[in-house]
């Protein structure tokens, strides 16, 4: 059921551009996390495991392409909406936000990397392998650890969400969700 309510809401909404592009890297971010972090204990060494580590990296790449992509919009034609709650609580989220796009910045960026110096195939494309075989530790531990992070502050900032819509009855949520036909 719509109201007049919803009309004013969603007259405030971004635009589809920023809610498509939020909406897949949160999606593929957490896909990439629940593999990253699960599959060694839950799929035996194996074809299938190597295949789905295969996924992680082209998926990875696919990734880092829409994190840039999601920042360059939100800067060049993404819809900028009004501060729905000035004050300190507006700076926190502004923080929140700063936070996640640096951390899948660090996350992509260590993947990348870690791709070359293992010199993987995505799909028929072999990379060149590059540096040092031995650093492939270390990324793949700061890697981990940065995407450890991002799923921290991702639940701040999805309960903070969801407290603007259930306890607040705010526009903050519904904005950022698709407009329903
Ligand atoms: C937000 C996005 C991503 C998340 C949440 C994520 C998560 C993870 C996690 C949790 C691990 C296991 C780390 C460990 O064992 O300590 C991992 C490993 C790895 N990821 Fe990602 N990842 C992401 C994006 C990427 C991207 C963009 C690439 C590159 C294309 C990539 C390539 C790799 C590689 C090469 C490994 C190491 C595998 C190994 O050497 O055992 N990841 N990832
Ligand atoms: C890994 C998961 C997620 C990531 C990386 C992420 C990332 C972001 C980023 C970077 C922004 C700021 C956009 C900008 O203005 O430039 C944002 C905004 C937003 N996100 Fe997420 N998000 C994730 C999950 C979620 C979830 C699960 C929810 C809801 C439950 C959510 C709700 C929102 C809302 C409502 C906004 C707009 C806030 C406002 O208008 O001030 N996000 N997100």
């Amino acid at each position: 059921m719509s109201g007049p309510d919803d009309t004013m809401r969603q007259a405030v909404r971004y635009d589809g551009g920023t809610i498509s592009l939020h909406w897949l890297n949160a999606t593929l971010a957490l896909g990439l996390w629940l593999v990253g972090t699960f599959l060694e204990d839950l799929v035996p060494k194996g074809t299938l495991r190597s295949g789905i580590w295969s996924a992680h990296f082209d998926l990875g790449f696919v990734l880092t392409g829409l994190v840039v992509a999601f920042l360059i919009w939100r800067r060049a034609g993404g819809r900028n909406l009004p501060v729905e709650d000035p004050g300190p609580l507006h700076r926190l989220a502004k923080a929140t936000h700063a936070a996640l796009y640096v951390l899948l910045l660090v996350i992509v960026g260590l993947g990348v990397a870690n791709a070359f110096v293992r010199g993987v195939s995505l799909g028929p494309i072999s990379l060149p392998q590059v540096g040092d075989p031995e650093w492939r530790r270390s990324l793949t531990h700061w890697h981990g650890l940065a995407a450890n992070m991002l799923m921290a502050v991702a639940l701040f900032h999805a309960v903070a969400a969801l407290v603007h819509h259930y306890l607040w009855h705010d526009a903050v949520l519904l904005r950022m969700l698709p407009r329903r036909s």
